[in-house]
């Protein structure tokens, strides 16, 4: 009898993507493993839906600190100006997390948001995925999220992934539900990179804020219909961590007996960024990718409705906008409001865009994420 999964031979001949998605629509129309087919009895396990299906994307939230800093308020931390900032980034003011203010907190509003949104209950969501480089606690965030909202029988899991995060964490909810794996997918992006800014070093102080968006994920019930992620392109380069990075700085001593003390805080480094070496490879990456991801989907550049992209610097913005032929009122940039809030700025564009009316049901977005890593992502997505 003729195999339904594809060969090896004929996945290579055909994209990445294309491969993937007929590799798992095929192999899910066989019995799926046992492994994933427990009872959904009790909470907190994984619950697998009966075949694959295409994802749409239902429901997005946001949320930011109400504590903002203004480019007036850095000038009185470092030697810079409002018309510097401007002028260079286009970012106007950062929201930054008040004392005692968690990044789950803003990843719980958003995802409540989101849900609303979508009109589904937290109790159906199968997986939380918090794609943060900033967690509350080292182990992840994903899980306060999910407990906070009420997904009881949802398995929660962290994704780092700098900027590029949101992107990576969509991608990914995509391949879970096309696997038949999930059927209800909450992404949130968002990190709190105030924490890990030195506020004395006006090259990157003045870029960063905080925020939390989410977008629910879910099965399309209609069998013929194609998925939301229409193409899509990752990368990265270990090679280029030396141009972005926040290390671990030690502490955390232990008992080795070399006389020191066994017990201490375990600390991270500030943000270090070479500015201009990370403007480049963004100039170079962002068209790339897109590109890229426009080819996945069978898809030329005029197809494009929207570009919501990672929102670092409006010069960057501008670049892939041309790049794309886009006009400027078909570019949704709202730096100049949040700064780079990192693995939020891309859901936290995309809820005001949606929630103002301009991204309408079935329109077609540019996404693209990069950052550190170095790490890049795109995706051609349609909403709704
Ligand atoms: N105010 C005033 N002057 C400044 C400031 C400031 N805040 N910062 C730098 N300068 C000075 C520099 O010292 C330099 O002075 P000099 O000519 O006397 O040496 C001059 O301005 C030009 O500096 P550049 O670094 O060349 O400035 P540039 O135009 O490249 O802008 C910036 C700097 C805004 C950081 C830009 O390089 C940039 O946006 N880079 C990309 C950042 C990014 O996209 N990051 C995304 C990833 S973040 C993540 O993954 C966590």
């Amino acid at each position: 009898m003729k195999s339904c999964v594809p060969t090896r031979e004929a996945m290579l001949k055909t994209s990445h993507w294309q491969a993937a998605t007929s590799f798992f629509q095929a192999r899910s129309a066989a019995p799926p493993p046992r492994a994933l087919w427990r009872s959904s009895s009790s909470a907190q396990q994984l619950r697998a839906v009966q075949c694959s299906a295409a994802e749409m994307l239902v429901g997005v939230g946001s949320s930011v600190p109400e504590t903002y800093l203004t480019n007036h308020d850095l000038e009185r931390l470092v030697a810079t100006s409002d018309e510097w900032i401007v002028t260079r980034t286009g970012i106007r003011k950062r929201h930054v997390l008040g004392k005692g203010e968690t990044l789950a907190q803003h990843g719980i509003a958003s995802a409540k948001r989101a849900l609303e949104m979508a009109g589904i209950a937290a109790e159906d969501v199968d997986l939380v995925l918090f794609a943060t480089s900033s967690p509350d606690d080292v182990f992840g965030s994903a899980c306060q999220v999910q407990a906070a909202i009420g997904a009881r029988h949802a398995v929660a899991f962290d994704l780092t992934a700098a900027c590029s995060g949101f992107v990576v964490a969509l991608v990914t909810a995509a391949q879970y539900i096309r696997a038949g794996t999930f059927r209800t997918v909450l992404v949130v992006g968002g990190d709190a990179l105030s924490r890990f800014v030195d506020w004395r070093d006006r090259g990157t102080c003045i870029l960063f804020g905080d925020g939390c968006g989410a977008v629910v994920v879910t099965a399309n019930p209609d069998p013929e219909a194609q998925g939301a992620i229409l193409g899509m392109e990752m990368g990265s380069d270990g090679e280029g961590n030396k141009h972005l990075h926040c290390t671990f700085a030690g502490g955390g001593l232990k008992p080795l007996g070399d006389g020191s003390t066994p017990s201490s805080h375990a600390a991270y480094s500030n943000i270090y960024m070479a500015g201009q070496d990370v403007f480049k490879f963004a100039v170079r990456t962002v068209p790339a990718v897109i590109d890229g991801a426009l080819a996945k989907a069978n898809l030329q550049k005029n197809a494009v409705d929207w570009l919501v992209m990672h929102q670092a610097n409006q010069r960057i913005l501008d670049a892939a906008a041309q790049r794309l032929g886009l006009p400027a009122d078909r570019v949704v940039s709202n730096l100049s409001q949040y700064g780079n809030t990192s693995a939020a700025s891309i859901p936290l564009a995309l809820d005001e865009a949606v929630r103002s009316g301009r991204i309408q049901k079935g329109d077609k977005i540019a996404m693209a994420g990069f950052g550190a890593g170095l790490t890049w992502a795109g995706a051609i997505v349609r909403w709704g």
